[in-house]
């Protein structure tokens, strides 16, 4: 999932390249490049790490030059080292890529026989070096990048610049998303609106299969086919502002502390507060009364707000619901009623398991709904009805403010469900929607148990394995604050669903394993108790979350309880990922890792 930039420009292009690269950073930063016409011959400058390398670089050996590509790498094949970074070049052409290149083996055995040798261990190369033969061979830069487009198999978007040509781009959308950008005498590409958001606002999405070439003077796409298509021209509403910190010390902890308003937007878009009812603005071109099941798809944090979301349909609105993570989802091909719902859920907007599951059920005649944060993303693009999360932008890699508004936004749409097919009466929506509009002011009480959750991380961080548990609901609060601990902090760490412990979890159980027991007062809590007193019995180190009424009823003898309010049982899950969040990300703090940007990690996972 890497990102890739191109400007074909009247001014010099190195520092405005790093500058859009800096807004693809999300997307990976194993590595970062940049290449240019100096003279007409094509000059790198790449480094390991993240951009700042390059840009220290780029300040000791500048580059001329007014055309360019730029890259930002989440390393897929070949390790995280300079010589693997992009842009790959060879004397004729250098290319960035996003995406893998399937069938890279292939191509370099044909390639090697005809001498065309790699230097680096990417698939990335193969794409360059077929280029430079079929150049080589006499075709023009649009005609071995046609040809040479036909040979590849996967998925990817790349832009290619050539030697001797200081005003063509060409670039290439496979699966992977692209946008081109128009400016008075400039053009410009881009993996996504954000990029491009400094130069224009005026841009359009390639589609699938489309490949352009851009001149100064414009752009022209050809589809899968090679035929010339008109795509449609749009106006972006991405930020130029680059989002900053404000006075935190990372982007997690600031959107952590931004979960009370960034929730009680999510709710002004879905609930009318004067009413006190749930409002869906969006067209639904189903009626909930009328399904018969709801299938989901999502992956990682997002998997567990569908999770979540199961028990609310299935509660609430007596919705038999299939949840799924989207990468085995796309492969299992479960038979879909015809007219039946799909939703999927990204932050991003592009994940491409979760694309990949789309279209799936797009196939199979489903009605596609997805729950994003980027309006502009694919994801959104493809669907029959988008749901807004309206949370910002989400810089930490580790999902935050993200979840908390996507179990706002499914919250609502499991009232409306419920509603429709008369499961919730209009007294009961009315209790519901206050236990959501109670939930800002919670967020803020819970985040306040900051200096006591600091105290209980530092001995977090001392430990090799967490267990977290949870029953109902609060079993996938279990495991996304297992997940978030492990992506962030590194240590190991499972979520179980409480009653499983005694099936086999309980056996890692000793007294230097903690043990997280995410349980506020419900109608569950006493059989969570039994599984807290198993763990007690065999010297593990419980740390309780819980309210006040918990507290008192099950919190005997626990020496860490971390005290969330009271809350309606309807939102208490979403309260409680507060903590959770909280506790990997102060236990991240004391390992001291990279926070922010974890080892190994993207932000947007677009390759499968
Ligand atoms: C975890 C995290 C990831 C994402 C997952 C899906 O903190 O951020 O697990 O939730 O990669 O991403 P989106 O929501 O963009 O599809």
């Amino acid at each position: 999932m890497c990102g890739i930039v191109g400007i074909v420009g009247d001014a010099p292009v190195a520092g405005r390249l790093v500058d859009a690269l800096k807004r693809l950073e999300y997307r990976g930063y194993d590595s970062a490049g940049v290449a240019t016409l100096e003279d007409g011959a094509i000059a790198r400058r790449r480094a390991e790490g993240k951009l700042g390398n390059l840009a220290s670089k780029l300040g000791m050996e500048p580059l001329e030059g007014h055309i360019g590509i730029g890259h930002t790498r989440w390393a897929t094949h070949g390790a995280p080292t300079e010589i693997n970074a992009h842009p790959h070049a060879t004397e004729r052409v250098a290319i960035v890529h996003n995406g893998i290149i399937e069938n890279f083996r292939e191509l370099l055995e044909d390639l090697a026989r005809d001498g065309y040798r790699p230097q680096t261990q990417t698939d990335t190369e193969s794409v360059a070096l077929w280029v430079t033969r079929e150049l080589d061979n006499g075709a023009e830069p649009e005609l071995a990048v046609a040809r040479t487009l036909k040979k590849l198999k996967g998925a990817f978007a790349l832009a290619f610049l050539f030697k001797g040509e200081d005003g063509l781009l060409i670039a290439a959308r496979h699966g992977a998303p692209l946008a081109v950008g128009y400016g008075t005498t400039e053009m410009y590409l881009g993996s996504d609106a954000m990029a491009l958001a400094p130069f224009t606002s005026r841009l359009t999405y390639l589609e699938d299969g489309d490949w352009a070439v851009i001149t100064p003077a414009g752009v022209t796409i050809r589809d899968g086919k090679d035929a010339l298509v008109e795509r449609e021209q749009m106006v972006s509403q991405a930020s130029a502002l680059l989002v900053d910190k404000g006075n935190h010390r990372h982007f997690m902890a600031k959107e952590i502390y931004e979960q009370p308003e960034t929730i009680s937007h999510t709710l002004s878009h879905y609930v009318d507060m004067g009413a006190e009812k749930v409002a869906i603005r969006e067209t639904l071109p189903f009626d909930f009364a009328d399904l018969s099941r709801l299938t989901m798809s999502a992956c990682g944090t997002a998997y567990y707000a569908g999770a979540i979301a199961k028990y609310w349909f299935e509660r609430y609105a007596r919705l038999p619901v299939d949840i799924d993570v989207a990468s085995e989802f796309r492969y299992r091909e479960p038979p879909l009623e015809k007219g039946g719902l799909s939703l999927f859920i990204s932050q991003s907007g592009e994940t491409a398991d979760t694309l990949a599951a789309l279209r799936y059920c797009t196939g199979q005649g489903q009605h596609v709904a997805s729950l994003v944060n980027t309006l502009e993303s694919t994801i959104a693009r493809e669907s029959g009805v988008v749901f807004p999360i309206l949370c910002g932008p989400e810089i930490g890699v580790a999902s935050t403010k993200a979840l908390t508004a996507q179990l706002t936004a499914l919250a609502s749409l499991a009232i409306a469900a419920g509603r429709a097919r008369g499961v919730v009466s209009a007294e009961q929506e009315t209790e519901l929607v206050r236990a959501m509009t109670a939930l800002p002011s919670a967020v803020s009480a819970a985040l306040a148990a900051e200096a006591q959750i600091m105290d209980i991380s530092k001995r977090l961080s001392k430990a090799k394995d967490v267990l977290y548990l949870g029953r109902g609901a609060m079993f996938p609060v279990a495991m996304e604050g297992a997940l978030k601990l492990k992506e962030i902090s590194y240590i190991h760490a499972e979520g179980y669903a409480a009653g499983e412990l005694k099936h086999g979890p309980i056996a890692l159980v000793d007294e230097a394993m903690p043990v997280i027991v995410v349980a506020p007062s419900d109608e569950l809590v006493d059989k969570t108790l039994s599984n807290m007193q198993e763990v007690a019995a065999r010297g593990g180190n419980i740390i309780l979350i819980t309210d006040p009424e918990g507290a008192r009823t099950v919190g005997h003898g626990v020496a860490d309880i971390i005290e969330i309010p009271r809350v309606h049982s309807f939102v208490a899950p979403i309260l409680a990922t507060i903590p959770v969040q909280l506790l990997a990300y102060h236990t991240a703090v004391f390992m001291g890792t990279d926070v922010d940007q974890p080892r190994n990690l993207a932000k947007s996972v677009t390759v499968e």
